[in-house]
């Protein structure tokens, strides 16, 4: 699982396989194990203490940060989660930096062979801070950093750091939200035909690709500001035989005319934003979108609609892993967010999605004929038997 499957993998040699294997089992064991466990300890002494000496239970996740920091486990927990997540990059470095020109020449090779899709770069873009000024996640370089001229190292240290940090559950081509989501939206919508689909934040197109094998009909679209991931994408999706539209663009400021799109979709892309990014980028997905048009974003469920416990076990990420803008997004409300973009509230929509590659198919078609709630276990964690929440708008 943890072997990509295109032909821009890495040689690795069996040192550095094992190295990955590691790592990865010891993200699912802190993920997994460890985190029940945590969760076990705050039910059974952390939240009864805390009720002891105030009175009441905990009103949010603050409170349960404050009151579970001192605890040996927490510290544990945080002390090798932050550990393993350095290692998911440093696991990948040696075969990245062998790879390097490789990549290149593979990548020009794939532009001659196929030719399929395109690449559109702006080398003029302005970067936004909050992708150029921080290494997020731990990511040393972030997803624009380059060394040189026409790289894609960028791009192939997140596709070969995401399989060793999601230990499987991404699926072999690392789209199992994608698949997810537009299976689910297809199997919901028969009658939804889109024609041109846009993916906001789409990093490598990991999980811009599924869109094109759902509805294979339209034309797709990635766009992202980070150059040598585009670069790794669009190779990435020639070496995969998708037909996808790849260009370095701002979603602050989309360089598309109004009524353009049928979809305008993003996965794990809105918590890496400020707020005020967060505003422009949906005000623009309503800007783009044709009237009956679908904006649909995958992302960390809101703390409203999760236990105290649970909003501060998923804002671990603000506080511990250079993560700045996660918590502020999830503290934001998706219903106002929508209505503040031009969106009726009446359009508004909210689903919780089961991961396609967890519970297969029919799960997913069964699910898209009710409606789901936040699972506040599952929703939104990479934990086994994960599910995807996502919230948008109709046009
Ligand atoms: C967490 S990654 C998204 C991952 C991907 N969509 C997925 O499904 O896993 C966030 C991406 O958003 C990009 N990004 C951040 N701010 C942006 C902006 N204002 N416009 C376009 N892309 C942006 C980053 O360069 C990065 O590639």
């Amino acid at each position: 699982m943890l072997e990509l499957k295109h032909e821009l993998k890495l040689g690795k040699t069996r040192d550095e396989k094992a190295r990955m294997n590691f790592v990865s089992g010891l993200r699912a064991h802190v993920l997994n194990d460890l985190a029940s466990g945590m969760r076990a300890v705050w039910e059974s002494q952390g939240e009864p203490d805390f009720r002891r000496r105030t009175g009441r239970a905990p009103k949010d996740g603050p409170e349960v940060h404050k009151a579970i920091k001192p605890s040996e486990y927490f510290r544990f927990y945080s002390s090798l989660r932050v550990t393993a997540q350095d290692m998911v990059w440093q696991s990948v470095f040696p075969a990245l930096d062998r790879g390097r020109d490789g990549l290149r020449k593979q990548a020009a090779a794939l532009e001659t062979r196929t030719g399929l899709g395109s690449l559109t770069l702006k080398p003029d873009l302005e970067v936004p801070r909050s992708v150029s000024a921080i290494d997020v996640h731990l990511m040393a370089g972030n997803y624009d950093g380059e060394y040189d001229e026409g790289d894609l190292t960028a791009g192939s240290l997140y596709d070969n750091g995401l399989a060793v940090f999601s230990f499987g559950l991404m699926g072999q081509n690392l789209d199992d939200i994608g698949q997810s989501i537009a299976g689910f939206i297809r199997a919901k919508y028969p009658q939804f035909k889109p024609k041109k689909i846009l993916d906001l934040g789409c990093t490598i197109g990991h999980n811009t690709g599924p869109w094109k094998d759902h509805f294979p009909e339209a034309e797709v679209h990635g766009i992202d500001v980070a150059a040598p991931c585009l670069r790794y994408g669009h190779a990435r999706a020639q070496a995969q035989g998708r037909d996808i539209h790849f260009h370095q663009m701002n979603a602050e400021a989309l360089e598309f005319p109004d009524a353009s799109f049928d979809v305008v979709f993003s996965s794990m892309f809105l918590h890496e934003v400020p707020r005020k990014g967060i505003e422009k980028i949906l005000a623009e997905a309503h800007r783009v979108l044709k009237p009956g048009g679908l904006m649909i974003h995958m992302e960390l469920p809101p703390n409203s609609q999760l236990s105290p416990y649970d909003a501060f076990y998923l804002d671990w990420d603000s506080a511990y892993n250079n993560e700045p803008f996660y918590k502020p997004f999830r503290d934001l409300k998706p219903a106002d967010l929508c209505r503040h973009a031009g969106f009726k509230a009446a359009q508004y929509v909210q689903f919780v999605v089961p991961s396609v590659g967890w519970y297969g198919s029919e799960v997913l078609k069964e699910a898209a004929s009710h409606q789901q709630d936040v699972d506040s276990d599952k929703t939104g964690r990479l934990t086994d038997g994960v599910l995807w929440y996502c919230f948008g708008a109709w046009k």
